[in-house]
């Protein structure tokens, strides 16, 4: 039985008091995640020891960094390594966000080595696909992001495959308010796993958690999150409003 994931993507927001206030707000709602539920604040690199304190002792709730460094260690001034993440309990790494590969130039390439060392440390990685509106109009996206599911990811074995989780998130629908449609979230999310069938196998395909992103709010989480092959949220702007996250989170059940 794969994993259902709502992950809170805060970006570059927020202070560490309003962190802690918005973190204090989740794990007060009460939710009471069931068997195979998970809930995942991705903070800012300097939140994270404070993230990790508060939401221990909280079964079900994990904490991911928004980005690790492709390099082991080093000379890389203002670079945060696997290891440094792993070291302060960090479980979970987004790799491959739109916004890394847009304004920080991260090539498929390059991401593939930051998944290798983040699985070589123990950290999950968060795997983020989808395409621009040009090619959605193309009507090509599948092509597009079968091409970055090959190239960061297919050089892995089925065994590390395991601790992936894949996030679809249409850059059209990031943060600007237009939703994939339950339709179009599912297709896509469908040709991911037929993808990770054609080439890990059936059980491997079944197993792998796929996330949607891209304006997912309390108003369309429920639809979104039923569908077949949709296995949770990627949330970027509603992850910073707790009422708004926790409906979200419900939205699971
Ligand atoms: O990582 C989260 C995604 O970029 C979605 O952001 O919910 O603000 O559209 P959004």
């Amino acid at each position: 039985m794969r994993k259902k994931i709502v992950a809170g993507n805060w970006k570059m927001n927020l202070t560490l008091a309003q962190g802690e206030q918005l973190i204090n707000d989740v794990l007060a709602a009460g939710l009471h995640l069931q068997e195979g539920q998970e809930v995942v604040f991705a903070t800012p690199f300097p939140y994270l020891v404070k993230a990790k304190a508060l939401i221990k002792n909280n079964p079900g709730f994990f904490l991911a960094s928004q980005n690790s460094a492709s390099e082991k260690s080093g000379a890389y001034t203002g670079e945060v390594s696997a290891e440094m993440l792993q070291s302060v309990g960090v479980d979970y790494v987004i790799l491959g966000h739109s916004e890394r590969r847009e304004y920080f130039q991260e090539s498929n390439a390059v991401l593939a080595k930051k998944i290798d060392l983040a699985l070589a440390n123990g950290l999950k990685p968060l795997f983020c696909c989808g395409e621009p509106l040009e090619v959605r109009k193309a009507e090509t996206q599948n092509e597009y992001v079968a091409k970055q599911l090959e190239e960061s990811l297919y050089h892995l074995t089925a065994e590390q495959l395991k601790n992936v989780v894949i996030a679809y998130e249409p850059i059209w629908a990031i943060g600007t308010g237009l939703t994939a449609s339950a339709a179009q979230a599912q297709d896509m999310h469908a040709f991911i796993r037929a993808q990770i069938a054609a080439k890990y196998g059936r059980e491997a395909a079944l197993n792998i958690s796929i996330l949607y992103g891209g304006s997912a709010k309390p108003s369309n989480a429920v639809e979104l999150f039923s569908c077949p092959d949709v296995d949770g949220g990627l949330i970027g702007g509603a992850s910073l409003v707790a009422a708004d996250f926790v409906a979200i989170i419900k939205a699971l059940a």
